[in-house]
């Protein structure tokens, strides 16, 4: 297939320089050759078509063409419960998390839960996330089974928790190894699935669990690791109580960060736990509705970006207010300008690039990210509803940088069209009923 479409992707880092400067790549009038979910070909339209004469043209040019977003830390079985705002983290938990987690120990509830998940992410034009799973095995089987069914490029993994957390949500860490091993050899590396180990957090695993993982990370070649760290002030003053030791400390000293590991959060880190998670190669998932939505924080941007540690941008759903990395996006932008000097101002480029090139660089996907020759056709095409304050916005919009402020000021799930992942339509929504209103 050859798409013609006015595209917007960020190839190059914006945080250094990038492309003119700015990071944001923008051409009016593209044409993308699509072969085998692949971008063969690129440049103006005129020019692919040209040297293509006789690939089918699916024509985008009404609306935006983005690349799919990437969502490093999201839920499974947190997608019902979205909404309990007004509470601190650990209260939370355990009154609007942990008691709907508990529900998934009934499949047949869970393959429900999976199917509305699996749908808001890809409704989102999320095409590749690192999930959260649940702490039932069978539960975790029925959400990779509804990733392969909707095409998502998913790494995810069981739970795990032997401590802190209510009795039917605690496992052994023999049954976390054992269930563990059973859903990567089902489920890793089998089309675009991967597991993910993961410790729900430090305090609520105690040392032989926190073992367990690292050795079943070890076992599993490719696996990830994922957890949450320096959330809230009192769970990380929980934490230096529960292992003597600081947050990142207490993932590292069981070798959980030697290999690929995304950890959310990170509002309040030390300078050395900063230095740590740069010396490992880990990520950070930057979730900025659920820090402002739980009174986490202001996520130290700047900080991390010193340090050198990868940040990319992650949901939390159901901490988080929804699926959609426009929002994630704004927000951040949002908590930036609140930290006044302290903050790093975000342009929209930088927001592109956190919600798309940093996630696949966090999720260690070489082919994802942008659009250019090369990578996966994994894309989203935005186009609002005909008279919409978006769909005004876009076409006053004076450059492409306004226009995709535009995008992520206004822009919801509902305004994503189609969706993309290997070139393979995962997405097809017929257009919006004009509106006027947001
Ligand atoms: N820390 C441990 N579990 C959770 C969770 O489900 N959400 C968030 N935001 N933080 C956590
Ligand atoms: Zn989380």
């Amino acid at each position: 297939m050859l798409v013609r479409a006015r595209v917007l992707d960020t190839p190059d880092d914006p945080f250094t320089g990038g492309v003119d400067g700015t990071g944001l790549r923008s051409d009016e009038d593209a044409g993308l050759l699509v072969l085998d979910g692949v971008v063969a070909a690129r440049g103006p339209f005129a020019q692919v078509r040209a040297a293509h004469p006789d690939a089918e043209v699916v024509d985008l040019r009404d609306g935006l063409l983005l690349p799919g977003f990437v969502d490093t830390h999201v839920h499974f079985p947190q997608v019902r419960v979205i909404g309990g705002l007004g509470m601190p983290l650990l209260e939370w938990l355990e009154r609007c998390a942990l008691p709907e987690e508990a529900r998934l120990v009934d499949p047949s509830y869970a393959a429900g839960v999976a199917a509305d998940f699996v749908s808001g992410l890809v409704q989102a034009g999320t095409t590749s996330a690192l999930v959260f799973g649940a702490h039932f095995a069978p539960a975790v089987d029925l959400l990779f089974a509804e990733a392969a069914v909707a095409g998502l490029r998913v790494t995810a993994g069981l739970v795990v928790s032997d401590r802190l957390l209510r009795e039917d949500l605690r496992t052994t860490p023999q049954t976390a190894y054992d269930e563990g091993l059973g859903l990567a050899q089902r489920w890793h590396g089998v089309d675009r699935a991967r597991y993910a180990v993961t410790p729900r957090f430090s305090l609520s695993c105690g040392e032989p669990l926190m073992d367990a993982c690292a050795a079943l990370a070890r076992e599993v070649d490719g696996a990830f690791v994922t957890s949450h760290v320096n959330e809230n002030p009192a769970e990380v003053a929980a934490v230096a109580e529960a292992c003597g030791t600081s947050y990142v400390e207490s993932y590292d000293r069981h070798g959980l960060l030697d290999g690929p590991a995304v950890l959310a959060h990170d509002v309040h880190p030390t300078d050395d736990e900063l230095a740590l998670l740069a010396a490992r190669g880990t990520a950070v998932a930057h979730c900025p509705t659920s820090n402002a939505a739980l009174g986490s924080g202001l996520f130290p941007l700047a900080q991390h970006l010193a340090a050198g540690v990868g940040v990319a941008l992650g949901s939390d759903v159901g901490a988080g207010t929804g699926f959609s990395l426009l929002k994630e996006g704004l927000q951040a932008s949002f908590a930036q300008q609140l930290l006044g000097d302290a903050g790093h101002p975000l342009t929209p480029a930088h927001l592109l690039h956190l919600a798309t090139t940093a996630g696949a660089a966090a999720l260690r996907l070489p082919d994802v990210g942008h659009l250019g020759v090369g990578m996966r056709f994994d894309a989203q095409h935005l186009r609002p509803a005909a008279g919409s304050t978006l769909d005004v916005g876009l076409r006053h919009a004076a450059s492409p940088d306004a226009a995709l402020a535009t995008v992520f000021a206004l822009g919801t799930s509902a305004d994503v069209r189609s969706v993309w992942v290997d070139g393979e339509q995962v997405l097809d929504r017929p257009a919006p009923a004009s509106s006027g209103v947001d």
